[in-house]
């Protein structure tokens, strides 16, 4: 990048700067306690946070008083917009009838038989705390009901952040090598070499080489773990066919095929992906508008798999070593089971999809539109209520077609219209945004003058 083009940058950040000084504070004492002076590391950027005191509906509003259209929703949960006045009684019902226990509530119980009755591929269904807890157990599980080790992923995927799911996130294509026979790459340090020669990569909507790949050490792998569309990169569509071929070769291979559901679960329907493309996975993960803002994930499948947790004829015999390990203190928290089973019953019986989507297709073909007018090179992507811009005019299919879109322009665009009271997600490349239940027409079509404002403002060269 030219000397000149930082000075672009820095222009792109100062309006949202003088904004939040509040904020530049608090990040300033942020750090002194917490690494990046945030809770997740998702959470920070440059040149820093802002920090939100309240959220109502459709709008987040910082500590110096600034209000802004929320497209991100806290990274997908908020899918019935923020504070739902149903599920907000739910969850202060629950908090004055009873905490956590520690013995079964028939709350958490009733949540899962919501979840199963709506999720095609789940019969039965255990509980967790967060994604990554979820896909965890999820293959622990399949390798338990395979007797096999290795767990298969799409490159690029981010199945959550524990050390098997921290494989060939984000990685450079030295590092990856040639894309039909890829590297395992684990994503920061800290992470086993052992643990990485457990998982083998293939690239995604690659029919041929998934194949190779999955056929050549069909014997040890256990489970293919995959997004039905790879929302981690931002909005990777499976080509027509792709999954029903994988469902077949996993099926034939005796492969467990989960979909980790966690960010399209109750999102692109009621039904979830499998029921919109009409896959039926053996496993599936989920979380995020599972709780409608609260902390709740789980996962499920066929009995059959599902009671690798205690298979009934071993428990006897084997005692300590029969059975996949399952647990977790907080595991259905009630209130959480309260806020989820409330948001569940509002999607099964309203006309919330029919609404998110109406109001992704007006915002994400308006961006591109947008964009088009501006002149600027962008392609966005969308299914329903989610999707992402890429600063490109190409093609985008794979997690290396992305290395093709313009970060930097990107991060500026979404700073631009940060400053001008607009969150379209947040400033990374490989994520992506929503929309929500109590977003309006008038909402998005203000979004989109803001967008048009900020392509503009980025409308000039970088390398
Ligand atoms: C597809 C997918 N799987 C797993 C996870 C991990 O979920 P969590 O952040 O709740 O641990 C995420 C998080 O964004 C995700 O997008």
């Amino acid at each position: 990048m030219s000397l000149g083009d930082k000075e672009q940058e820095r222009d792109h950040a100062e309006r949202l700067r003088e904004r939040t000084s509040k904020s530049e504070q608090f990040h300033e004492r942020a750090t002194r306690t917490t690494p990046l002076g945030v809770e997740s590391n998702v959470r920070a950027f440059d040149p820093y946070p802002f920090y939100v005191e309240e959220a109502d509906g459709s709008y987040l509003y910082d500590i110096d008083g600034n209000e802004y259209l929320d497209f991100l929703l806290a990274l997908g949960p908020i899918i019935l917009g923020h504070g739902h006045p149903e599920v907000r009684e739910a969850v202060k019902a629950q908090v004055d009838k009873c905490d956590l226990t520690a013995t079964p509530q028939p709350v958490a119980i009733e949540f899962m038989e919501k979840v199963a009755e709506m999720t095609p591929s789940i019969e039965k269904v255990r509980l967790a705390n967060s994604g990554s807890e979820a896909t965890m157990h999820a293959m622990r599980v399949a390798r338990s009901y395979t007797g096999r080790d290795k767990i298969a992923k799409p490159e690029g995927g981010y199945a959550g952040a524990h050390d098997y799911a921290l494989q060939s996130v984000y990685a450079s294509e030295e590092a990856l090598g040639p894309a039909d026979a890829p590297n395992t790459v684990s994503y920061g340090t800290g992470i086993p070499e052992a643990v990485s020669d457990t998982v083998v990569p293939f690239p995604f909507n690659d029919k041929e080489t998934t194949e190779e790949i999955l056929r050549e050490q069909a014997d040890d792998v256990a489970a293919v773990i995959i997004e039905p569309v790879m929302f981690s990169c931002g909005c990777l569509k499976p080509r027509d066919g792709y999954h029903e071929f994988l469902r077949d070769l996993t099926e034939e291979l005796g492969i467990v095929l989960i979909w980790d559901e966690v960010m399209t679960g109750f999102r692109l329907g009621p039904q979830s992906a499998q029921g919109r493309f009409g896959v039926t996975p053996d496993m599936t993960t989920f979380a995020k508008a599972a709780g409608g803002g609260y902390q709740m994930a789980g996962f499920g499948g066929k009995a059959e798999i599902m009671d690798e947790i205690a298979p009934p004829k071993k428990k006897e015999e084997e005692k300590w070593h029969a059975s996949a390990f399952h647990g977790g203190t907080y595991n259905g928290h009630p209130v959480s089971a309260a806020a989820g089973l409330k948001t569940l019953e509002i999607l099964d019986e309203r006309d919330v999809y029919e609404h998110i989507e109406e109001m992704g297709d007006r915002l994400f073909t308006g961006l591109q539109e947008v964009a088009d007018d501006v002149g600027i090179a962008a392609n966005v992507q969308h299914i329903g209520s989610m999707g992402q811009v890429y600063m490109t005019d190409r093609d985008i299919h794979s997690y290396r077609d992305t290395w093709h879109a313009n970060e930097d322009q990107f991060a500026d665009w979404w700073l631009e219209a940060a400053a001008d009271g607009v969150l379209f997600g947040n400033p990374m490349q490989g994520e992506r945004f929503f929309t929500t239940y109590t977003h309006t027409e008038e909402e998005i079509d203000r979004a989109l003058e803001t967008a048009e404002d900020a392509f503009r403002a980025v409308d000039h060269e970088y390398e």
